[in-house]
């Protein structure tokens, strides 16, 4: 055995879907180097982290990491920081963390073989911080994903929408789109190994620009829905104001198009929604729910919710509150509003105190908790087709996922024991605020 000469790595991954598929494409890449991944640290020649820096607690998890593992670093072990906050904070991670050896934003991965290449001669700082004008996306052939039936395609890197509280414009770059050609030929390699389910990928998808003009975004969705195999396609992050119609078409024309819209509001407030730039107003917003539940399928809508923009008055947050009764989302993610380094409204005047907006992000979730708990009841009784993501051994439990993106936990009677990663149908017999239960139909 020659294990002292392996070369070995250990990533962590913070943060959102994005992160996790750069994740998958660093770990091929290093893999298609001669690395070795281990799942602990202490094993690891190679430590490194893909950051996240979207909220300021997600930035603070990195450096405690940092800090936990300072005592590694005499063991020879070399430590990197990649993705979001490496690229916001670029060589001033190296003075916060001393023992930091590689600082790489995610529009330089594509450049990481050679950087291993320059950490492995021993050179004690390398860093990759292409600023945001860069062109490139990161497409390679060693994408490494952890899932064998459900898997990311990056369609669209960057940003270039520049809403006031936000940081990912500057860490992840102007907006660049990746050829329809390219996506729908990793989409039937994809179905050619085994995968059903692909997740199409990007900051905000409907700026989708085809850079050989052959598809608009809801053509690229209708073509990966109608690959051999692929009997779900999944898509996020939607943005409202170039979210078209011709996508809810898609969704009623092409089955595999799962049932589910992720279409963040932000604010229920148009005075605020003005305030965060985000470029339509709630009337807008609704215009396309309306679409939505004039669809022919029953499409789930959720959001994502900040509470506490700098201005945002008792009266703002009503509106956002009343946006949750006329939308009844099936889910949403609320946020506390937290300042960004370089964002525009740092500037603003007017914070809510801290307390003020815990308040109102426990108000909002206990509202929406209710609304869930009767969105879910509806579906007591009927009968759902199901991907079997996992088992609950303790509770001789299955874990499936509906086109609607919800969990439907069941039981299957008798010896029947469904595999990972086939399709099955469910009865719902009981429902929860965020889940079904239910039994296999046989
Ligand atoms: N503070 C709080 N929430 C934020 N988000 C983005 N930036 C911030 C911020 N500065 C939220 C938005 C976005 C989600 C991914 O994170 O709701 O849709
Ligand atoms: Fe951030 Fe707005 Fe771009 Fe979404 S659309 S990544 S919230 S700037």
């Amino acid at each position: 055995m020659e294990a002292s000469s392996q070369k070995t790595f250990y990533l962590e991954t913070f943060g959102c879907q994005m992160n996790a598929h750069d994740s998958e494409k660093v770990v091929g890449t290093l893999l298609s180097q001669g690395y070795c991944q281990v799942p602990t640290v202490e094993e690891a020649g190679l430590v490194l982290y893909n950051t996240c820096s979207i909220r300021d607690k997600a930035e603070q998890k990195v450096f405690n990491r940092l800090n936990d593992y300072k005592k590694f670093q005499k063991q020879g072990k070399k430590f990197g920081v990649l993705g979001c906050v490496a690229q916001q904070e670029g060589a001033k991670i190296f003075e916060r963390a001393p023992y930091v050896s590689l600082v790489c934003g995610s529009a330089s991965y594509r450049n990481l073989p050679q950087m291993l290449v320059q950490l492995e001669a021993g050179k004690p700082r390398v860093t990759g911080l292409d600023d945001r004008e860069t062109d490139e996306c990161f497409e390679t052939e060693f994408t490494a994903r952890t899932n064998p039936h459900r898997g990311y395609i990056t369609i669209i890197e960057g940003c270039d929408k520049f809403c006031a509280y936000c940081v990912v414009p500057f860490t992840r770059g102007k907006e660049r789109s990746r050829a329809s050609d390219s996506v729908l030929a990793e989409a039937r390699k994809m179905a050619d190994v085994g995968y059903t389910e692909i997740q199409l990928l990007g900051q905000n998808v409907n700026s989708y620009k085809d850079p050989a003009a052959r598809k608009t975004f809801a053509e690229l969705l209708a073509a990966a829905g109608e690959i051999a195999g692929i009997r779900r396609v999944r898509f996020t992050t939607s943005h409202p104001r170039d979210f078209g119609r011709d996508i809810i078409e898609a969704i009623d024309a092409v089955p595999a198009l799962c049932n589910h819209v992720h279409l963040p509001i932000q604010s229920g407030s148009t005075r605020i929604l003005d305030a965060m730039q985000r470029l339509y107003t709630r009337d807008q917003y609704m215009e396309r729910v309306a679409w939505m539940r004039a669809a022919k399928r029953d499409i789930s809508l959720t959001s994502d919710i900040i509470v506490g923009f700098p201005g945002e008055t008792e009266e703002d947050f009503e509106q956002t509150l009343s946006l949750l009764d006329d939308v009844q989302y099936d889910s949403i993610f609320g946020f506390k509003y937290s300042p960004r380094p370089n964002t525009p409204s740092l500037k603003l005047q007017d914070a809510v105190p801290d307390e003020e907006k815990a308040r109102r992000l426990a108000v909002l979730l206990d509202k929406q908790r209710e609304i869930q708990r009767h969105n879910y009841q509806k579906h007591l009784g009927e009968t759902i087709e199901v991907l079997v993501e996992g088992k609950n051994e303790a509770r001789k439990q299955w874990i499936g996922r509906t086109s609607q993106n919800k969990t439907l936990n069941f039981s299957a009677r008798g010896d029947a024991n469904p595999a990972l990663g086939s399709y099955v149908s469910v009865l719902a017999t009981a429902t929860f605020p965020n889940s079904l239960l239910g039994e296999m139909v046989v």
